[in-house]
C-alpha cells in the first residue's frame, strides 16, 4: 500500500462504458489527462459530467473498460487501497456539497486531515511556509498537530472570503448554500491532494464570488501541481484552464432519457 498514489500518471481512461438499467450513461473511448493539467469539463444537463467525476474518484458503479488514476488501475485495486488513495490523494467537491450536517463548518473542512496522515503533513508544511494567526473556534481542545493543521484551514477560509473564521462553529447545515459550497471547496483542497475533482463549485455563488472561487481553485492546483478536473455551466473560457473539454463530444453514450 506504500506506493499508492505516489506514481502520479494523471488520468488514463480507455473504452469506458457505464450503464444503469439498460440505459447507457458513459461511453468514452479515450481520455488522457496529464499530471498537473487543469481541465474544464462542460456539457448540458445529463451529459454525464458528474458520472465521469465519480468514476475518476473510484465511486462509479457498473463500469467496463480501463480507468487508471494517479498510476492505479481502478479495476484491480483492492478496496482498502482505493480508500487510501481517495483519502490521501483525491479532493472532491460534490455537486450538492455533501458536508456532514451535524459537524461544525470548521470540522468539515478539517475532516480529510483526520483520515490521512499525508494530508496532515502537507497542511502543516503549507501553513509553516506562511505564518497565519489562528483564531479560536468555540471551545475546541485540539491536539498540537491538529492545531497546526488548522492554520492551513484558516488560510483557505480567508481565501474563500469567509470573513470571520472564528464563527465557523455552527453545524454545517446552518449556513447558506453559498457558504456551504465554500466549506466543501476548502475541505477538498486542504492537505494538497494530487487530484482535485470539482463538480460545479460555484453553482450557489453570487456573480462576484464565482470568478474568485474558480481563480482560487486554479491557483491552489497550480501551486501544488495537482491535476484538476472542474465541471461548470459558467462561461470560463477566459479563465486559463489548460484544456476545455465538451462532454457532448467526449461521451458517445446514447441516452434514451430526455436531456
Ligand atoms: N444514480 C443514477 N441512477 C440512474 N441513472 C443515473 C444516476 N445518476 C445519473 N444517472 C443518469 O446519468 C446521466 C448523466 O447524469 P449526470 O448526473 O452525470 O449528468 P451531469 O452532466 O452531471 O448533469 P448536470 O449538469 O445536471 O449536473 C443522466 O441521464 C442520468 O439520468
Ligand atoms: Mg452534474
Amino acid at each position: 500500500m506504500e506506493d499508492i498514489g505516489k506514481k502520479d500518471n494523471g488520468i488514463d481512461i480507455s473504452a469506458l462504458e457505464q450503464s444503469h438499467q439498460n440505459s447507457e450513461i458513459l461511453n468514452i473511448p479515450q481520455l488522457q489527462i496529464r499530471p498537473g493539467e487543469t481541465i474544464c469539463l462542460q456539457g448540458e444537463n445529463g451529459s454525464g459530467k458528474t458520472s465521469l467525476l465519480r468514476v475518476m474518484a473510484g465511486l462509479g458503479k457498473n463500469c467496463k473498460g480501463s480507468v487508471s488514476v494517479l498510476g492505479q488501475n481502478l479495476a484491480s485495486i483492492k478496496y482498502q487501497e482505493l480508500e487510501r488513495l481517495r483519502a490521501d490523494y483525491i479532493g472532491f467537491v460534490f455537486q450538492y456539497y455533501r458536508l456532514v450536517p451535524y459537524l461544525s463548518a470548521f470540522d468539515n473542512i478539517m475532516l480529510p486531515c483526520h483520515f490521512s496522515a499525508r494530508r496532515r503533513r502537507e497542511a502543516i508544511g503549507r501553513a509553516a511556509a506562511k505564518h497565519i494567526d489562528v483564531p479560536s473556534v468555540g471551545q475546541r481542545k485540539d491536539s498540537a498537530i491538529m492545531q497546526k493543521v488548522s492554520e492551513d484551514a484558516f488560510r483557505l477560509i480567508r481565501k474563500l472570503s469567509l470573513k470571520d473564521p472564528s464563527r465557523l462553529s455552527k453545524n454545517a447545515s446552518d449556513y447558506s448554500a453559498g457558504q456551504q459550497q465554500r466549506f466543501a471547496i476548502a475541505r477538498a483542497l486542504i492537505g494538497n491532494p494530487r487530484l482535485v475533482l470539482v463538480d460545479e463549485p460555484a453553482s450557489a455563488m453570487d456573480t462576484k464570488g464565482k470568478r474568485a472561487v474558480y481563480e482560487l481553485i486554479l491557483n491552489e492546483c497550480r501551486e501544488t501541481g495537482a491535476t484538476l478536473v472542474c465541471t461548470t455551466h459558467d462561461d470560463m473560457s477566459d479563465m486559463g484552464f489548460d484544456r476545455y473539454l465538451d462532454m457532448g463530444e467526449l461521451n458517445l453514450a446514447k441516452e434514451p432519457e430526455i436531456r
